[in-house]
């Protein structure tokens, strides 16, 4: 095959009965959020690009090398959305979204981030995702996590680990900074060169690097509840109570700070042992986004999760929707004369719910059973001038090669009772 033909590398050609897993994945996203008060908003897939400059912080990794950025006529700078919150902030703010106003909403889509592919890494990936906002209490936040893990229970993917940290607030912020450069100091020097940029642009950017040779002195940095003031920590303790209240397990993880900028308090991931290197299956956190043009900060708390991370998952877990037959029925036609009656039939039953494809070009009988056969059609109707003088067809039963006619006033109701379901 030419590879002009071949998807871009990291995006991919998604067919069936693959799709039937997508479907599965949104049908239960739209289930569960809805029990949570959650309606659904679909965001265009590219915004200007400073909604996400601003909200995601210049020196993430997504900003910094991600983004697919590109000119419109006009000049304007567009962007690809590479995750969903920016988007939806930016849509409720146009909203009309005043202080302190409250409002859930979820999503789902493709996402694109320029980064190398790998399993489990995409250019053009999905998400499911959900936003509250209006409410900053840790309540707030334990429903949040609680509906992400209620999703992940309903489509069957078990063992997740929820790992959890918190930022503290922004007055935290610099008493933080302060500590992690006296940390990182005597080693920066030996570090990769996107931390010797961090540790003066970001210094809370190098606790997410993923370089190896940085590890050894991110491991040993402070722990950052212990960093925090006393308002952030009671916080956070009170989200960890209420997590135990639901009886979810989860674990602290004290250097989790997430790779983007816009996040306060909460921060939290869930990894899957069924994937590789890329093991995040969603992350969330609470957040307070100001989106250019907005005069106040709209603070809430979502996740996101990655839905091709989620079919992996499924699959190491041995959950997979099995292939559906292209048709149930299929209509022959007995020569070429018989092709427009056998469409019409096909066409009729169609109205009455059954799926149904029919010969259009009246090729030997030999063929089209080929054709019925390579479609798994339980049942082929024979259709040829005899039959049609004596208002029937010939119905064949495929599993048994079983053969009666039928008249076309029964026909329906016969199909029916022959279909998988009947
Ligand atoms: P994120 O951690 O950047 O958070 O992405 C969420 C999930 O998307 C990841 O856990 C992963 O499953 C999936 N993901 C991210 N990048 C890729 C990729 N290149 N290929 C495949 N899957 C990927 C966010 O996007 C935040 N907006 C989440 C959030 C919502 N925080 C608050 N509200």
């Amino acid at each position: 095959m030419s590879t002009a033909t071949e998807p871009v590398p990291g995006t991919s050609d998604i067919w069936s009965p693959e799709v039937l897993d997508w479907c599965a994945l949104e049908a239960k996203a739209r289930e569960v959020f809805s029990l949570y008060g959650y309606s659904e908003l679909r965001t265009p897939v590219f915004e200007r690009t400073d909604v996400f400059v601003r909200s995601l912080g210049d020196e993430t990794d997504v900003v910094k090398k991600e983004m697919y950025t590109f000119e419109d006529r006009g000049g304007r700078s567009l962007t690809l959305r590479p995750e969903g919150t920016a988007g939806v902030m930016r849509a409720m703010a146009a909203s009309g979204l005043a202080e302190g106003d409250e409002r859930r909403v979820f999503y789902m889509g493709p996402m694109f981030r320029g980064e190398r592919p790998a399993a489990g890494r995409r250019r053009q990936f999905h998400q499911v995702g959900g936003e509250a906002v209006g409410r900053c209490a840790p309540a707030a936040d334990v429903e949040c996590i609680a509906m992400l893990m209620h999703y992940l229970e309903a489509i069957g993917v078990s063992g997740g680990k929820l790992l959890l940290n918190t930022r503290g607030v922004a007055e935290d912020r610099e008493g933080v900074a302060v500590a992690l450069r006296t940390h990182f100091e005597s080693h920066v020097a030996g570090m990769c060169e996107d931390c010797r940029r961090r540790f003066t642009a970001n210094v809370w950017r190098i606790l997410d690097c993923k370089n190896p040779d940085c590890q050894e002195h991110i491991l040993a940095a402070p722990h950052m509840v212990d960093l925090l003031g006393d308002s952030s920590r009671a916080f956070f303790k009170a989200v960890c109570q209420g997590l135990e209240k639901l009886g979810l397990a989860h674990e602290i993880a004290p250097r989790l700070v997430r790779g983007l900028d816009y996040y306060v308090h909460t921060v939290f991931e869930v990894t899957h042992h069924g994937l590789g290197a890329q093991d995040a299956i969603a992350g969330g956190g609470r957040y307070a986004i100001t989106v250019p043009g907005s005069s106040h900060p709209i603070a809430g708390v979502g996740f996101a999760a990655g839905m091709e991370r989620l079919l992996m998952a499924r699959e190491s877990l041995g959950i997979k929707t099995g292939a559906v037959a292209a048709t149930d029925v299929y209509v022959a036609s007995l020569g070429e004369a018989m092709v427009n009656d056998g469409v019409l039939l096909a066409s009729t039953l169609r109205r009455q719910g059954i799926r149904v494809m029919a010969e259009t070009t009246g090729r030997s009988i030999k063929a089209q059973m080929r054709t019925a056969n390579k479609l798994g059609a339980g049942i082929v109707l024979l259709l040829g001038e005899q039959e049609k003088a004596k208002g029937v067809v010939t119905g064949k039963t495929m599993a048994t090669g079983e053969q009666q006619e039928v008249p076309l006033t029964e026909l329906a109701s016969w199909v029916k009772a022959r279909l998988p379901q009947g």
